[in-house]
C-alpha cells in the first residue's frame, strides 16, 4: 500500500469489505478480542501485504479465521477429537487451536511450519466477511509489529493509516485481549498463549488436564518478548510502591485497586480500571493507547493479582513493561 493513500474507514459494509479482500487487499475489522488485519489466506500476495503493512517478520505465522468448525478439515489434517470438543465448547469465541496443516496451506501463513492455527471468531461482521469472501481469512492484530494491539478503529489508524486499504469500524472490541492459543498436537494439550479462556475453563470443558507451555509468550514462533510496547516507557509497581513513591507531573498511572496516590496527579493521566479481570482486559489496551497519546515521561502500571483470571493480563503486562 502506498502511504500517500489514506485508509478508508466505513461502518459494517461487509460487501464492500469483501470486494477489497477478493481484490487481494488487507482490511482491518473488529473481532471480539482485538481488531484483526484480514486478508485472503489462500492469496500469497495478499498475505505479503499484511507483513508489509505491519512491518512484521515473515517467520511469524498467522491465525486463519474460519466461519465454523465444519471448515477445520479444509485447513488442518489428522484433527484429534479434542479439537472438535474445544470447538464445540468455545467457538465462536476467543480460542485459537494449533493443528497439523493440510499440505497446500501457504508457507507464508504458517511461517514454513507443518502446523496451522485456526479460530472461529465471535463477531457477526467478521463471520459475514469470511462467508462473503468465500475463503479463510488470515488476520493478525491490526497494529504495527511490536505496537499495542487495537481495540477500536481509531487505534488501528494510529499505527496503520495509509498502509492498509480499509478499516470496518465496528466500535470497541468486547473482550479486549488476544485469543488463547492451544496446541492439541501434543499428548497433553498445551497453552501457547494465555488468553480469555484459561486453563480452568479448558479443563472443565475437556475433563482432562491441560498445561501451560514452559516459556510462555516466547514459545510461539516469532513472538518476541516485549511485543506490545507503547512509545512511552511503562514501569510495573506494586500497590505499596505506587503509594509510597508518589507522582511527579507528566507521569501516568493505570491502576485497578483504587490506590491512595500522593503527589502531583492530573486526572487525565490516571486511569482507574476495574478490579474484575474480564472488565480489566476489555479496558487495558485502550488505557495504554489513551495515555500513550499524552507524551508522558512514563506510565506506572499497578501490578495486578496473580490468580487464574489474571494470567493472560499478567502475560500482556509482562510484554509492555520496559527493561
Ligand atoms: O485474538 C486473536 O488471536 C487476534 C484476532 C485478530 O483474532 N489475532 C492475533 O494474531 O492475536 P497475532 O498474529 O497478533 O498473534 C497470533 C500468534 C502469533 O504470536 C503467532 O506466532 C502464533 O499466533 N501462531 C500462528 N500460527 C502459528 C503456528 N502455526 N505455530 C505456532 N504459532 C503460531
Ligand atoms: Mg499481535
Amino acid at each position: 500500500m502506498n502511504t500517500d493513500t489514506p485508509t478508508l474507514v466505513f461502518p459494517d459494509d461487509i460487501s464492500r469489505a469483501a470486494t477489497l479482500i477478493q481484490a487481494g487487499e488487507c482490511v482491518a475489522i473488529k473481532t471480539e478480542t482485538v481488531y484483526g488485519l484480514a486478508a485472503d489466506a489462500t492469496n500469497e500476495r495478499a498475505i505479503a501485504k499484511i507483513f508489509e503493512a505491519k512491518a512484521r517478520p515473515a517467520s511469524n505465522p498467522l491465525i486463519v479465521h474460519i466461519a465454523s468448525a465444519a471448515d477445520m478439515a479444509k485447513w488442518a489434517k489428522d484433527i484429534p477429537d479434542i479439537a472438535f470438543e474445544l470447538a464445540n465448547a468455545f467457538w465462536p469465541g476467543p480460542l485459537s487451536i494449533l493443528l497439523k496443516k493440510q499440505y497446500w496451506v501457504l508457507d507464508a501463513v504458517t511461517g514454513g511450519q507443518d502446523t496451522v492455527v485456526l479460530r472461529c471468531p465471535a463477531s457477526k461482521d467478521f463471520i459475514s466477511l469470511i462467508q462473503a469472501s468465500g475463503t479463510g481469512l488470515a488476520a493478525p492484530s491490526a497494529n504495527r509489529y511490536k505496537f499495542i494491539s487495537p481495540t477500536t478503529a481509531a487505534h488501528v489508524l494510529t499505527s496503520l493509516n495509509g498502509r492498509i486499504a480499509a478499516v470496518v469500524d465496528g466500535g470497541s472490541a468486547e473482550v479486549g485481549i488476544e485469543s488463547t492459543i492451544i496446541d492439541v498436537t501434543q499428548d497433553v494439550p498445551t497453552i501457547l498463549r494465555p488468553g480469555p479462556i484459561d486453563d480452568v475453563m479448558l479443563e472443565r470443558a475437556l475433563g482432562r488436564k491441560v498445561r501451560y507451555a514452559a516459556n510462555l509468550g516466547i514459545t510461539v514462533p516469532g513472538s518476541a518478548k516485549q511485543h506490545y510496547q507503547p512509545d512511552t516507557p511503562v514501569f510495573l509497581l506494586s500497590t505499596e510502591e505506587l503509594e509510597r513513591r508518589g507522582l511527579r507531573s507528566n507521569e501516568g498511572v493505570i491502576s485497578y485497586s483504587q490506590p491512595r496516590l500522593a503527589g502531583h496527579l492530573d486526572d487525565d493521566c490516571h486511569i482507574q480500571l476495574s478490579d474484575n479481570a474480564s472488565e480489566y482486559s476489555a479496558q487495558f489496551y485502550a488505557a495504554l493507547h489513551q495515555l500513550d497519546k499524552l507524551a508522558l515521561s512514563c506510565i506506572y502500571l499497578e501490578s495486578t493479582p496473580t490468580s487464574t483470571p489474571w494470567i493472560a493480563i499478567n502475560n500482556r503486562i509482562g510484554r509492555v513493561v520496559a527493561g
